[in-house]
Parts: structure tokens; sequence; C-alpha cells
């Protein structure tokens, strides 16, 4: 039993049929072609704020992990195309086993789940065995047959507060996550020592620098940057979270310390305020998701054209999973979330 981030006997086969391959007729108009293929194949496109701000704007339903997973549970089409990441397009294969799920490059996967192989995990759980296992939804179906109850960044305090005093926890895969929970929730986490390689390359110098630029800006970050940058934020929280705070908050000018993929829809919901992407500690541009951003409306298109790639699961995996998934949503509707 085994689901891979990146299945490469999925991407074998895709390789052979020479789907990979495709070419597509330069004088498409794949917004259009994306449109029509929604309609006649009564398709879903959901899409994450870190996607290309071109594949949002054609998208159905644009959210955070949370927002995704409850659309995915509760869509009518007949064909869920996820622009997101792997273990995204996974869960809403677990929440949606009867419908087709499609993802438009299967190599789109997650260093946060990475972190985390099922396998040694086991291990560790053993170590622990009366812990309740919280597992942050970045992690693989296989891993979540091993979860008690999944969390994402909106909901984890509250998964958290759901857990009896008396019970030990384990958190996997997300340390910078852990250790914001810790401190939110004063419960004592065993933590997985797995990072985001996005999340963990912020530079706190250039940050600061900014900060002198920009004295009214404020800085947001996500809970899967490092403590020392969560310490000098004025708001902490998840993309749709942070997103809230942009438009709610009188300031005119943000510092953003997730990825810039979000500020597409900050910029769409509040035109008049200012938002810097943070810097990450190097000169390259890795403050973007490699994974999120595999995605191009070329594969968009050829993806819902071909119905390929497929997000396929063992039966196994997808009944165990499921009832880690479905304790995060009770949870979720319960605090009204
Ligand atoms: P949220 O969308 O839940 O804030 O998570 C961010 C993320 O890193 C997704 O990969
Ligand atoms: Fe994974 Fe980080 Fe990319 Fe999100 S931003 S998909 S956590 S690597």
């Amino acid at each position: 039993m085994s689901t891979p981030t990146m299945p490469d006997s999925q991407l074998k086969d895709l390789e052979e049929k020479g789907f990979l391959d495709l070419k597509i007729d330069p004088s498409l108009n794949l917004v259009d072609e994306i449109h029509r293929l929604k309609k006649e194949k009564n398709a879903v496109i959901l899409a994450h704020y870190y996607q290309h701000s071109e594949i949002q704007d054609v998208a159905d339903y644009i959210g955070d992990s949370l927002g995704l997973s409850q659309q995915a549970a509760s869509t009518e089409a007949d064909i869920i195309v996820f622009a997101g990441v792997h273990f995204m397009a996974e869960t809403a294969k677990i929440l949606s086993p009867h419908k087709k799920v499609l993802l438009p490059d299967l190599k789109a996967g997650c260093s946060l789940a990475d972190s985390c192989p099922a396998p040694l995990f086991k291990k560790f759980k053993a170590l622990h065995p009366n812990a309740v296992v919280v597992s942050y939804i970045n992690c693989t179906a296989e891993l979540k047959t091993l979860t008690d109850i999944c969390c994402t960044s909106t909901n984890a305090v509250h998964v958290i507060n759901s857990i009896p005093k008396d019970k030990e926890i384990i958190f996997a895969p997300d340390r910078n996550l852990g250790a914001y929970l810790e401190k939110t929730t004063g419960r004592d986490l065993i933590l997985w020592n797995g990072t985001c390689m996005v999340h963990e390359l912020f530079s706190q110098e250039k940050i600061a620098r900014l900060q002198v630029q920009y004295p009214e800006a404020k800085l947001i970050a996500h809970p899967e940057c490092e403590t020392h940058i969560l310490d000098a934020a004025d708001y902490i929280g998840s993309t749709s979270g942070l997103l809230k705070y942009t438009q709610t908050n009188a300031s005119k000018q943000f510092i953003v310390a997730t990825e810039p993929g979000i500020i597409h829809q900050m910029e769409l919901a509040s035109p008049n305020k200012l938002f810097i992407p943070a810097p990450p500690n190097n000169t390259c541009a890795c403050n973007e998701c490699p994974h999120m951003k595999l995605n191009t409306m070329e594969k968009l298109y050829l993806c819902m054209k071909h119905e390929q790639p497929e997000i396929v699961l063992p039966e196994e995996v997808i009944r165990d999973g499921r009832a880690s998934i479905d304790r995060m949503l009770d949870i979720s509707r319960t605090a009204g979330l």
C-alpha cells in the first residue's frame, strides 16, 4: 500500500502514451477552451491561492486547503480538476471517491508531504502508542491512514483544543506550525521534523530592512514560517486568514510572508493597497513554490481534454484515510469555519 507524491509508474504510463509530449495549437484561446471543456464535461476547477494568477482566473473556486477540501466534499460536478498539489488532489479523491479527480501535473508534490514517509512515521508512532496523531493535511494519503485527526492552518488550533488535556499528541509533519500550535494552545506536542521549503526561507534581515523602508506596513505571515518570522509578525494566519486580514485591516501596505501567489487575490480585493512579497534569504525567486507553479494553463487544458493525469488510490487508503479528514471537517463545522 503506497501512495508516493510522484507515482513513477503512472508518470511512465503517461509518457509511453505520449501524453506528456502533447503539443497545443498556438492559435487556441486556452481560457475559452477551458471554459468550454468545463461545461461539456461537467467539471469543476478548484484552485489553491498559490497557483499562477491565470489559473486562479479560470477557476470555479479559489481557496485554502480547508476550503478546497470542503468544496471537494460537496461538489456536484462529475470531474474535479485540482489546480494545486498532489496531496490536495488525493484529499479530494478520498472525499469524493466516485468522482474523477485530475491534477494537471502529477509531479506537483510538496516538501512537507515528502518529509514524512509513512513507513518511517509508523515507527515513530509506535514509540508513543497512547498519543493522538494530528497530521497537517500537507501529507500523503498513506500518512492520513496513520492519523487520528487531520488539520489545516485554518483549523489547527481548534483541532488541538478538541483533544482532552491528559492525552499526548503527535503533530506531523510541519515543525514550524507545530511550534506555533504549542505556543498558541499551551500544549506540549511531539513534533515530526518536517518543513515547507518555501516558508523556511524568508530572510528576517531583509524583512527588517523592508520594515524600515515601509514603516506603516503590517507584516503578515503563514504559520509554516519559522518562529523568528512569526515572532515579528503583526498577524499570523492561513492563506484565507491573511487575505481576509488585508481586506479588513486599515493599513494600506502589507509585507506578505507566504507564497506570493496569494497576492493576486489580495490585489483584486484591495486594488488601492500595496502588497510586498517577503524576500527569501538568497538571490533566487525561492519564495515561489516550485511544486504549485508546475501547473500551467497548457497542462490544465490538456488534462481537461484528455482527462489525464488522474488521481488513483487503493480502496483501503481511501477507506482508512477518510476518517481523519471527516473528523477535521466535523470540528471545523462545529467551530463555524
Ligand atoms: P493553507 O492554504 O491551508 O493556508 O496552506 C498553505 C499551504 O502551504 C498549502 O500548501
Ligand atoms: Fe508544500 Fe510548501 Fe509548496 Fe505548500 S508551499 S505545497 S507546503 S512545499
